[in-house]
């Protein structure tokens, strides 16, 4: 594969790390941001690995929430590129809290958005007259399997990475005659730090206690039996760069198991399903939620309850 220069947003921890250092094994030149990039632990680590291993790898420092920063992040890369960047990874997100609508925060809404919707929209603007005079481009969103899986509890996170997918879609038919190709990637569970900084705990009396529960089961259950590692979401991403040079660059990926079950399911059921039996909630029967989980999913959520697994596959042991 030629070699691209690649920006890779948020690159301190789990896939965005991953991904960085993935690419620039494969030979990619690659500008890993993060926050405070040459001060903190994370950017000496991504630095020392680029100078034992001889990569083209470079740090550097950038808060994707603020519009300063992004516009010296990006004069730093198209200068160190020497005027030439041909792929944008928008992958730096956080996680939404696992908490009903009624019992979550307005602020947290909109600093979900802000972080993972808008500062995507707002690298994009800035980087798109650079792709489109070069008449090359590739965008690759990082969204998530909850772009589509519109889970009761998660309506912040949804929300943000939907909107992300409706931007996607939309601007990939403005610009594909330019020769930038556009694709969301929606990882399943992934083993990273992400799932541990958002825990809330319960309200307590909360009507939505036992939902609450189940939900947070199933991010348990996907980490135990799944165990995705970021490095599955990089390989995706290789691929979708294969594809770029191809000029045949899809819209939508999926990466890990969980995902690939969720994507198909959701798109023979439909929302109109989900949004009626996807929210059936057996909250007092956790046997019952695990059946009805792998009846419809086919996804095995048994190991966060304790439980030997869904009944159907039981009866076959
Ligand atoms: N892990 C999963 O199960 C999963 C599933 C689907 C999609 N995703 C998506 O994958 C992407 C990466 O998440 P991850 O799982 O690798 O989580 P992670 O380890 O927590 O990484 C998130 C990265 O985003 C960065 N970030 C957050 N806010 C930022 C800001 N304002 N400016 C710059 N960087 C910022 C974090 O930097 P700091 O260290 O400075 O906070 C960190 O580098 C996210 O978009 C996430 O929504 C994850």
């Amino acid at each position: 594969m030629p070699s691209l220069n690649i920006i890779v947003t948020g690159c301190s921890t789990g896939i965005g790390y991953s991904i960085a250092v993935h690419l620039a094994s494969l030979g990619h030149t690659v500008f890993a941001t993060m926050r405070r990039a040459d001060t903190r632990k994370e950017g000496r680590t991504l630095r020392q690995i680029a100078n034992d291993r001889n990569f083209n790898l470079y740090t550097i420092s950038h808060d994707v929430d603020s519009e300063q920063s992004t516009s010296n992040c990006l004069g730093q890369c198209l200068h160190l590129s020497k005027n030439q960047i041909d792929v944008l990874i928008n992958n730096a997100g956080v996680g939404g809290k696992v908490a009903p609508v009624e019992e979550s925060e307005y602020n947290d809404f909109e600093r979900i958005m802000k972080t993972n919707y808008l500062s995507p929209v707002r690298m994009i603007k800035m980087l798109l007259p650079h792709f489109r005079e070069n008449h090359r481009g590739c965008i690759i969103n990082v969204t998530s399997i909850a772009a589509q899986y519109w889970t009761a509890n998660q309506a912040s996170y949804c929300a943000s990475k939907a909107a992300l997918e409706a931007f996607s879609t939309s601007l990939s038919q403005e610009v594909r005659r330019f020769g930038i190709q556009v694709s969301t990637l929606q990882p399943g569970v992934v083993v990273t730090p992400i799932l541990l900084k958002e825990q809330v705990k319960g309200v307590k009396g909360s009507p939505y206690s036992r939902h609450v529960r189940l939900s947070k089961k199933f991010y348990t259950a996907m980490m135990s039996t799944m165990r995705t590692r970021p490095i599955v979401v990089s390989k995706v991403v290789e691929q979708i760069l294969h594809d770029f040079l191809e000029e045949k660059q899809r819209m939508h990926y999926v990466a890990g198991p969980d995902a690939i079950q969720l994507d198909k399911t959701l798109r023979e059921k439909g929302m109109e399903w989900l949004a009626h039996d996807g929210g059936r909630p057996y909250v007092n029967n956790d046997q019952a939620h695990v059946d009805w989980f792998y009846k419809h999913f086919h996804l095995d959520v048994s190991a966060s309850f304790k439980l030997k697994g869904p009944t159907n596959m039981i009866s076959k042991m």
